[in-house]
């Protein structure tokens, strides 16, 4: 990059930070032509303060603010922090029209907004199929038991503190629905990453290896190979899990995130972390572990979280979420002010372990560049990768492609059609286009 960086270019956020509810609403409908006015407007606006800076001096630095000359707030104003009132827009949001109740919907995670790996807890995505409770966790119970007396001894019951006095682990991982970029499929269908790839978030989960606890009520890992898990809402979500990624001691009860308990929105006081599959298994509100004999084929997962292939069979428990990435800055809905430089930043991700390598292409897959990778690289988590490019101002296609540790490649969405066609809703991990026009617009569109 040589010295290029010193004439960064500035970058105008994403839409939802200075449109109204109605406009972000127009956006959800399709009508996208005012938002280039917005744009317009929001950019005028940002640069007339340079110019009066370069010709008069900085106000901001000749004029002593009041944050210097008067006394700050004590200690403890908020005891619980929050972030600064100038961070408001940074928020999880609705996609309008996505489904007709809050209860059993989305919010997505901001990820344009995000740097590094971790998600902050307050903005976590959320999928609930019938809302969320603030469980007392004095009341909330985990039961183990078996289908059949000979496959677990000691059937169990756990209190909350009883769990939390067990051996704990604590590790960071990504969780991403099943549905993520669901809606992209046929062809573009949402304007930004928030919505395109927003139903993805990284924590460090803290809890208990489930396989202590099987091996605590005495499991037969010969004659029980599966387990049910059980969530406590309305829904009763229930999924199987392969006995192996028990026994492997990666599938964890978790109390814990980001060094406090769990938001009630993620599952308080008890939720399964199975690293690397959908978000679907990672069961919320956890009460209830079963194991079994064979896959359970509950609703959620016999109709529901299912590939429908293009023959129109549909292929079930395809659960490992495969390497995906994404390029979250510059991403569709911002707008490059300037030529220049800009730092290139992503996340990348692979339910079968950790990150190898990202390259970026500023040509729509034409050339690549291997981009630089923020270590340390963790096992099944976000990853971060950052890299220098030089607006020249004329049009280009943005798109970063991941190599996770096995060797497999991020496919291209000609090759992911090929085999899956266009009608599915999950699982849907194709290279991301974000194409950079004249005006600095950056729009999502797909390049085969
Ligand atoms: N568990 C229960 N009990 N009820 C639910 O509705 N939603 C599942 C899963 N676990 C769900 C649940 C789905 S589809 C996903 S993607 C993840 O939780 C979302 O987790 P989050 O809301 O913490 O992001």
């Amino acid at each position: 990059m040589g010295d290029s960086y010193k004439q960064p270019g500035r970058l105008r956020p994403a839409p939802e930070n200075f449109l109204s509810e109605d406009q972000i609403k127009a956006v959800g409908a399709g009508r996208r032509d005012f938002l280039r006015k917005s744009f317009m407007a929001a950019g005028a606006a940002f640069a007339a303060p340079l110019a009066a800076r370069a010709s008069e001096g900085d106000p901001a630095i000749l004029n002593l603010p009041e944050w210097t000359t008067s006394l700050g707030q004590p200690v403890a104003t908020r005891p619980y922090g929050m972030p600064s009132k100038y961070e408001s827009q940074l928020l999880r949001r609705e996609s309008p029209g996505l489904t007709r109740v809050g209860g059993a919907s989305v919010s997505f995670c901001p990820l344009q907004g995000l740097f590094g790996i971790i998600t902050p807890s307050g903005l976590h995505f959320e999928r609930h199929h019938q809302g969320w409770h603030d469980i007392d966790p004095s009341k909330h119970r985990l039961m183990i038991n078996g289908s059949d007396p000979e496959f677990l001894k000691k059937p169990k019951v756990y209190t909350m503190d009883e769990l939390m006095r067990m051996p704990s682990v604590s590790r960071i991982h990504f969780i991403e629905c099943g549905a993520n970029t669901g809606l992209e499929w046929g062809n573009v269908a949402v304007p930004t990453v928030q919505y395109t790839h927003g139903m993805l978030s990284c924590s460090e989960f803290t809890g208990v290896p489930l396989k202590l606890l099987l091996e605590d009520c005495g499991v037969d890992y010969k004659k029980a190979r599966y387990i049910l898990a059980e969530g406590a809402d309305g829904s009763s979500m229930t999924r199987t899990i392969p006995m192996e990624m028990v026994e492997s001691g990666e599938v964890f009860v978790a109390y814990g995130m980001n060094g406090e308990m769990l938001r009630p929105e993620n599952g308080y006081p008890l939720r399964l972390v199975v690293p690397g599959v959908q978000g679907v298994s990672w069961v919320k509100w956890l009460r209830r572990i079963e194991v079994g004999d064979k896959p359970y084929a509950t609703k959620d997962e016999a109709v529901h979280y299912i590939d429908l292939l293009p023959n129109g069979l549909h292929r079930q428990y395809t659960s490992i979420q495969e390497c995906k990435s994404v390029i979250t800055t510059p991403s569709g809905g911002q707008t490059l002010l300037d030529k220049g430089f800009y730092n290139v930043s992503g996340l990348a991700w692979s339910g079968r372990g950790k990150i190898k390598q990202v390259d970026v292409s500023f040509d729509g897959g034409i050339n690549w560049q291997t981009a630089r990778i923020e270590g340390p690289v963790q096992n099944k988590a976000l990853t971060r990768f950052n890299i220098g490019w030089v607006w020249d101002g004329k049009p280009a296609i943005l798109q970063s492609r991941a190599i996770d540790e096995t060797g497999y490649v991020q496919p291209t969405y000609g090759q992911l059609r090929k085999v899956r066609g266009t009608k599915s809703i999950y699982h849907n991990n194709a290279i991301q286009s974000w194409k950079v026009v004249e005006s600095g617009e950056v729009t999502n569109v797909q390049v085969l």
